[in-house]
């Protein structure tokens, strides 16, 4: 039995858009924390967690809540939780960049049932429900048609907070470029693998991810005909975090192939 239902989220769905306007503010950002020389936190950041947390806990009492900011209380797999990234994207927020999202999943028996990721400077608004399709603004979305990495437009990222990954990032992003039409690196991990649901990309890489920047947009590029996996092809875990590639299921395997080298 499933505890996601229509209502449910759609009110989850308004919350997130509601948050997300107050990433779009001129003046939004007040103060800057360094959680390291290169992963910030902003008052934004927290403040859009909060909201949203008590919002969804008034919606729905028992189930757990996963967010990036602040402390972690322990997650029991075996019954709901929400993951939420308040701002994916921060350092883009820092840098007046326009492009950061929220990211909110909803995840039960293992996996995620529900997804959305919005874009508060384009309005762009991602969900996902799984088994019933992906949208963008409510138009059902799918993935490149594309069978060939020669004909693909990819996103690597940088694993910006784990510069002991930058080496390996740097030279799978090479081996990539050698077959692709071309690299993009935006800075939002969530919207990557929205637009590889929507068919902007064929394909998404990075090192190190967090259940938080891919839970949502997991949901999105499955449900939409791609594929998410651990860039060996392994399968990815929603409470601990790892590499990930995203495709549009097609270039998977020339994918992994080319990770390898
Ligand atoms: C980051 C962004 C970025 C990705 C980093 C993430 P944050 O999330 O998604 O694109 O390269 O690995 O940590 O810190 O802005 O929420
Ligand atoms: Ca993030
Ligand atoms: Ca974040």
């Amino acid at each position: 039995m499933s505890m996601l239902t229509g209502a449910l989220a759609r009110q989850a769905a308004e919350i997130v858009r509601q948050a997300g306007k107050l990433l779009t503010e001129p003046d939004a950002v007040q103060t800057i924390i360094p959680k390291s020389r290169t992963d910030f936190v902003t008052n934004v950041d927290l403040f859009v967690q909060e909201r949203i947390r008590g919002r969804l806990n008034r919606l729905a009492p028992d189930v757990q809540f996963l967010g990036e900011e602040g402390e972690k209380a322990a997650i029991d797999p075996g019954r709901p939780f929400w993951i939420l990234d308040p701002v994916d994207g921060t350092t883009n927020l820092i840098h007046r960049f326009g492009h950061s999202a929220v990211s909110l999943a909803l995840a039960e028996h293992g996996q995620v049932c529900f997804g959305v990721v919005y874009q508060p400077y384009s309005g762009e608004c991602f969900t996902a429900f799984r088994g019933k399709g992906a949208f963008l603004n409510g138009r059902p979305i799918r993935v490149s048609g594309a069978a060939r990495l020669e004909e693909s437009l990819l996103s690597a990222g940088t694993v910006p907070g784990r510069r002991d990954l930058a080496d390996r990032a740097f030279r799978q992003m090479r081996s990539l470029y050698d077959r692709c039409q071309d690299i993009r690196r935006a800075g939002c991990a969530s919207l990557d693998l929205c637009w590889v649901a929507c068919g902007r990309l064929e394909g998404y890489v990075e090192l190190a991810l967090q259940p938080w920047d891919y839970a949502a947009g997991l949901l999105l590029v499955e449900e939409a005909g791609g594929e998410v996996t651990a860039p060996d092809g392994g399968p990815l875990s929603l409470t601990e975090g790892g590499a990930v590639l995203a495709s549009n299921r097609l270039l998977h395997p020339a994918l992994i192939e080319t990770l390898k080298q």
